[in-house]
């Protein structure tokens, strides 16, 4: 299977996640049976979808005269088996909990195409262990989402550990999420919290830290985060930050620079570690940078000028310049 031949989506769940990526998919025009624990979550999940899409229209995403046709792209079941059989990807947005999802797959196992994609949505369980019984773990990826997924482009896919999964099955999700212009990462080991989350939570750490210690507020915290490093983040990650930090010198020069002068023991060995780890730092962003568009900046010159458009957009929106 190709990523074109993907033509029906099911989503498992409808809650939070769930009803966002239904938002997502019927919004790029493809049908979806929405798969839902009981009857009752219809009248919900119906508002909170419809709800999604009009924000898209009060944002000028949308024309108001879309949204009917594209509720209409949704099916609504309480049966598993409708829910998957006719469909190429099978997203799963049902709760965190590693035996329900894995009873969930164990069903689908029964009546889903054995060409179906199975993706789940979890943030912190094993792709691993969710598919450990499965006949068809060679079908299964994580794909985990940010909230809210008809949003945030990013999706981490992770794939069961050695002969129990497939790189091909990933690049095929990950080949369908690029299509629907979202942003797939691919992990090359399967862990819990994937990459964002694991950043994510270290920050979640210092924050409970800072503000146990006295330091400051909470109100402080969310300040320091949104008008600081947040509005970076939003433009590029931590390693194309450092390389415009490091002036001409990019991300070596201050990797050296601030590495040198925080060195406990500034031995021979130590040295050349940093320097060893320095060269290979650069070389990584000389690899990401080459992968990018011109038009996002892809040396120093082009990155910096880049980076100051979305900051000043970004800046306008909070009302900061
Ligand atoms: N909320 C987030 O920010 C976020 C972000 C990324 C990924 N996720 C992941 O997405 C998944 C769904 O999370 P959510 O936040 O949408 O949760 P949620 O509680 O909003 O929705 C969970 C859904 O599971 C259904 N459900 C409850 N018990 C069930 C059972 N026994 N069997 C099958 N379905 C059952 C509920 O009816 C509901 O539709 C989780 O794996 C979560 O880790 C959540």
């Amino acid at each position: 299977m190709e990523a074109r031949n993907i033509k029906k989506i099911t989503v498992l769940g409808a809650g939070v996640i769930g009803n966002s990526w239904v938002a997502n998919f019927i919004w790029k025009g493809y049908p979806v049976n929405l798969w839902l624990y009981s009857a009752e979550e219809e009248i919900t999940a119906k508002q909170v979808v419809q709800g999604h899409l009009e924000g898209l229209v009060i944002n000028g995403i949308l024309g108001e005269e879309e949204i009917p046709k594209m509720m209409k792209l949704i099916n609504f079941t309480t049966s598993l088996e409708i829910a998957v059989k006719d469909a190429q990807l099978i997203i799963e947005a049902i709760i965190e909990d590693l035996t329900i999802k894995q009873k969930c797959l164990a069903e689908i196992d029964k009546y889903a195409d054995t060409e179906a994609i199975y993706a789940s949505s979890t943030s912190y369980k094993l792709i691993s262990d969710i598919a450990k019984f499965s006949q068809f773990s060679k079908r299964c990826i994580g794909a985990h989402p940010y909230n809210p997924p008809h949003l945030i482009p990013l999706v981490e896919i992770t794939i069961p550990e050695g002969e129990r999964g497939s790189k091909k099955t990933a690049k095929i999700a990950a080949d369908f999420f690029e299509l629907i212009n979202k942003v797939p990462v691919i992990l090359k080991k399967d862990v819990s919290g994937f990459i964002a989350n694991q950043i994510q939570s270290v920050v979640s750490t210092k924050c409970e830290e800072l503000l146990a210690n006295g330091v400051c507020t909470a109100e402080d915290i969310d300040k320091a985060v949104s008008f600081g490093p947040g509005l970076r983040w939003a433009i590029v990650g931590p390693y194309l930050i450092a390389q415009l930090g490091g002036g001409e010198g990019g991300i070596k020069g201050i990797t050296l620079h601030i590495g040198k002068a925080n060195l406990e023991d500034a031995n021979e060995q130590a040295i050349k570690e940093l320097e060893q780890y320095a060269d290979f730092i650069q070389e990584e962003v000389n690899k990401e940078m080459a992968n990018r568009p011109p038009e996002f900046g892809n040396d120093n010159k082009s990155l910096r000028k880049f980076r100051d458009k979305v900051l000043i957009k970004l800046l306008k929106a909070h009302k900061k310049i």
